[in-house]
């Protein structure tokens, strides 16, 4: 495991990914037949637009109506950056996502909600839709490798699934799990990496009007490399904790450890809030590289979401809250 520490300037992009903790990984990833595969999907390093195989049943539930509160202070990311410059470690730990990402199939897709609620329950995720009201939200993104985006996203509040589950109230926390299914992700044959991606919060954060479910993004369902037919966005922590392709949510009274956290704790905590001040042990977060801007602009505590989010936290203190 590389663990050297470079705090306080900025590196270039490529080493500030939290897969950079492993060497020579396209030699891996070539071992392991991932090459073949794109050959035979005939997607090539060179193939410049994302292609987005099969048809969503949930298409004509888009474009949902905007909700107005939510504003940016920065224009929205063109599409084309936002689905072709993407983290889906299940396809590639490179950020050409698109070229690998037809293999995923999300029909038909099973939702499990389980754990500390009052009665168990899987769902399709089309009857899941029927019990919620989509919305368009457009929100900040910030991951922790430096770089960030403006999206359009569509979706529902996570208080809204919170519903449906209806927790019981020795619930702490969701635990939240991607689908495991190496044939259709051919990066969960990386075996160095902790399988299924987890990811957990809070249920006083999983509450909290920003937490949102996320269907589809530019008033369309979500393309493949980000994350369909379900996932989360946290806009106020660090990208890794908006989990993709969920088909799991656990309520339990134990914190969960997540896919990174496993991997490196020292590096990826539990609460990822965006901290322009506390650097990340291998770089610093004080700026970020908005995806098709050549300059670097500086990282808002929060991610700029304080208003809604910051009192949560007041009886929590130290620098894990920003790891
Ligand atoms: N979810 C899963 N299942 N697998 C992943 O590799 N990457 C995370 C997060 N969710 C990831 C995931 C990271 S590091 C980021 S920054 C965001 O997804 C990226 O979302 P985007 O590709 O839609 O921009």
């Amino acid at each position: 495991m590389w663990a050297k520490r470079k705090r306080g300037w900025e590196i270039p992009e490529r080493e500030a990914t939290p897969e950079s903790v492993f060497h020579d990984r396209r030699a891996l990833l070539k071992a392991m037949g991932m090459g073949a595969l794109v050959a035979a999907t005939g997607a090539g390093p060179l193939a410049a637009t994302p292609a987005f195989a099969d048809a969503d049943p949930s298409a004509g539930l888009y474009p949902a109506k905007a909700n107005p509160k939510y504003v940016l202070d920065r224009p929205v990311t063109a599409e084309k950056l936002s689905t072709s410059y993407n983290n889906f470690y299940e396809y590639t730990s490179e950020k050409n996502v698109f070229e690998y990402s037809d293999a995923l199939q999300t029909r038909p897709w099973s939702i499990a909600i389980d754990g500390m609620v009052e009665k168990p329950m899987t769902l399709g995720v089309d009857d899941l839709l029927k019990k919620v009201t989509l919305e368009e939200r457009l929100y900040r993104h910030r991951c922790v490798e430096t770089w960030s985006m403006a999206v359009p996203w569509t979706g529902f509040p996570m208080k809204a699934l919170l519903d449906i589950a209806r927790p019981l109230s020795s619930a702490k926390y969701v635990r939240m799990t991607t689908f495991m299914d190496p044939k259709m992700a051919p990066g969960q044959r990386m075996f160095f990496y902790p399988w299924p991606y987890i990811e957990g919060v809070t249920m006083f954060e999983a509450n909290n009007d920003l937490a949102f479910l996320v269907t589809g993004m530019y008033g369309k369902p979500l393309p493949k490399p980000d994350g369909p037919p379900l996932r989360l966005v946290l806009p106020w922590k660090y990208g890794f904790k908006s989990i993709k392709s969920i088909v799991q949510f656990t309520f339990t009274d134990k914190q969960p450890t997540s896919f990174w956290t496993a991997l490196q704790a020292n590096e990826y905590g539990f609460w990822a809030n965006v901290n322009p001040a506390v650097p990340h042990p291998r770089w610093s977060q004080a700026t970020e590289r908005e995806l098709g801007e050549n300059t670097r602009r500086p990282t808002l505590i929060w991610n700029g979401y304080g208003e809604y989010v910051a009192a949560m936290y007041d009886g929590i203190k130290g620098e894990e809250l920003f790891r």
